[in-house]
């Protein structure tokens, strides 16, 4: 099994990639922001907890979020390799998953972290809020809140996988084809 984390700041493009990446090598995508957004649309007690916090730009309790990407491992247990897309968020959140994928004899093999510039970022989700009904990429200011949370709890996350030497750093900057043709390339190198 090959796991990766496509890491990055709310708008450097983890779903863009993913897409692409899941094409290209077949990965099964679990991004907890969709399955929260599913949650949400069912109306589940899930997920109406968790659009108090998400309407606001907060992270949703780790407890939430952990216990829906357990419950995501164990129904996909014939995949060949789960692509984890804004998740982990929190060191506790990592932990988590660390334990989880042992308990499964695998482990994460390399977290892509994407860089893209603040007002690069506020502008992508601006100009997406015209037309994605997302409610938090309509207002600027719960998108530079959702920024906040990013720099105050989730960039530990990054220096924790740095740890173990699994990071590759990428500009997340430039043709959406470009960019991932630098994601192919270190993941070829490392498979
Ligand atoms: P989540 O759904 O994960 O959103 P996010 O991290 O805020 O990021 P986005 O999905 O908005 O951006 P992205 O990096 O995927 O970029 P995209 O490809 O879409 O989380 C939403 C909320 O759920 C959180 O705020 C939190 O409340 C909660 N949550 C989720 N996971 C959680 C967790 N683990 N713990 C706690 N809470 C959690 O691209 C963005 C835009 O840019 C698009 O319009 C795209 O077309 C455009 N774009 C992409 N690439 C380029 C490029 N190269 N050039 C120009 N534009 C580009
Ligand atoms: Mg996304």
């Amino acid at each position: 099994m090959f796991n990766l984390i496509l890491f990055g700041p709310p708008g450097s493009g983890k779903g863009t990639q993913s897409e692409k990446l899941i094409a290209k090598y077949g990965f099964k995508h679990l991004s907890t922001g969709d399955l929260l957004r599913h949650e949400i649309a069912n109306e589940t007690p899930l997920g109406m907890e968790a659009k108090n916090f998400m309407d606001k730009g907060q992270l949703v309790p780790d407890e939430v979020v952990i216990g829906m990407i357990s419950s995501a491992l164990d129904n996909s247990a014939d995949a060949k390799g789960f692509l984890f897309d804004g998740f982990p968020r929190t060191a506790a959140q990592a932990e988590a998953l660390d334990k989880l994928l042992e308990l499964k004899k695998t482990n994460i093999a390399l977290m892509l972290a994407l860089e893209v510039t603040e007002e690069e970022l506020v502008k992508r989700l601006l100009k997406r809020g015209q037309t994605s009904g997302r409610s938090d990429d309509t207002n600027e200011k719960v998108i530079r809140a959702r920024i906040t949370e990013y720099q105050n709890k989730t960039t530990a996350v990054g220096d924790y996988y740095k740890t173990f030497d699994k990071v590759s750093i990428v500009k997340g900057e430039g043709t959406v084809d470009g960019i991932f043709n630098s994601l192919s390339e270190i993941i070829d190198k490392r498979m």
